[in-house]
């Protein structure tokens, strides 16, 4: 019998996946679907050993230096760091509950600092810390999952303020990153994507009969399709699960 060669995936990078927010719906599935690739994939989060916190700045720091010691220890290279966090709803680091406003009459600055922590600042400390352990050759990814409500151009509906600011917060800085990357390794890809609607414990309140919800491996299994067929020239660039690009 003869097997049918496995398609190609020459864009695909070799080495460690890191996934912060792994212990999340989607991180979770994204981390299942690169160990099945073959891949060595280290989870990190609030629950995890050590635990990575935006709340916690140095939390950031720690995880870093650690996954630094393995990569020196080892000999592996960083192929993947995917930034699974995100928050829409729940509590906030002062205790307080958060739901998205859906009117300017909701806003508040205690669910605006939350959802800019989360969304925001914790990815650009992940920028600060976590890049520099990119390879300076050869392919490798940075993803980091942002959301299509976060896109000003696709804006038609309104509300949600503090979760579309902080994800256009968030597309700046993937941008902004990607620029500074390409000047250390003109392979590397640095991306935002958008995963569709997905059932996970972040979107349950909101999925309306009739919107497209799906499962977390597929919403997976597509995204980590989209990295691998994104073509030459598109780091710093906003992709939605089907690879197409999303407005900033
Ligand atoms: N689900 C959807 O329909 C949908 C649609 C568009 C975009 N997205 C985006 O996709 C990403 C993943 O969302 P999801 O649906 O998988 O949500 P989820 O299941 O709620 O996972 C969110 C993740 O963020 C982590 N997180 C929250 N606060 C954190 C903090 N202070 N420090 C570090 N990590 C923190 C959570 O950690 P714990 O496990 O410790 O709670 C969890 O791992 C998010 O960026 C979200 O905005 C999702």
């Amino acid at each position: 019998m003869t097997l049918a060669a496995p398609p190609e995936r020459p864009s695909e990078p070799a080495g460690l996946a890191v996934v912060l927010g792994g212990t999340g719906g989607i991180g979770a599935a994204l981390a299942q679907g690169l160990g099945d690739r073959g891949h060595a994939v280290l989870l990190l989060g609030r629950r995890t050993q050590p635990a990575l916190d935006y709340a916690d700045e140095a939390s950031v720091a720690r995880c870093a230096l650690q996954l630094a010691e393995r990569l020196a220890h080892t000999g592996e290279s960083l192929g993947h760091l995917i930034v699974a966090t995100g928050f829409l709803h729940g509590e906030t680091t002062s205790g307080q509950r958060a739901e998205p406003e859906r009117s300017w009459q909701h806003l508040n600055a205690d669910s605006l600092r939350h959802s800019f922590l989360v969304n925001a600042i914790g990815p650009a400390l992940v920028m600060r810390h976590f890049l520099p352990l990119l390879p300076k050759q050869g392919p490798c990814v940075a993803a980091f999952l942002s959301a299509r409500v976060g896109s000003i151009g696709d804006n038609a509906l309104g509300g949600w303020y503090g979760y579309r600011a902080s994800k256009a917060a968030l597309n700046q800085l993937v941008h902004t990153a990607a620029v500074e990357l390409a000047r250390r390794n003109k392979e590397a890809l640095c991306v935002a994507l958008h995963p569709g609607t997905v059932d996970t414990a972040l979107s349950q309140p909101f999925a309306k009969t009739g919107l497209q919800v799906r499962p977390p491996a597929q919403a997976a299994a597509e995204l980590l399709a989209v990295l691998d067929a994104l073509p030459p020239g598109s780091s710093g660039r906003f992709f939605d699960h089907k690879g197409l690009p999303v407005p900033w």
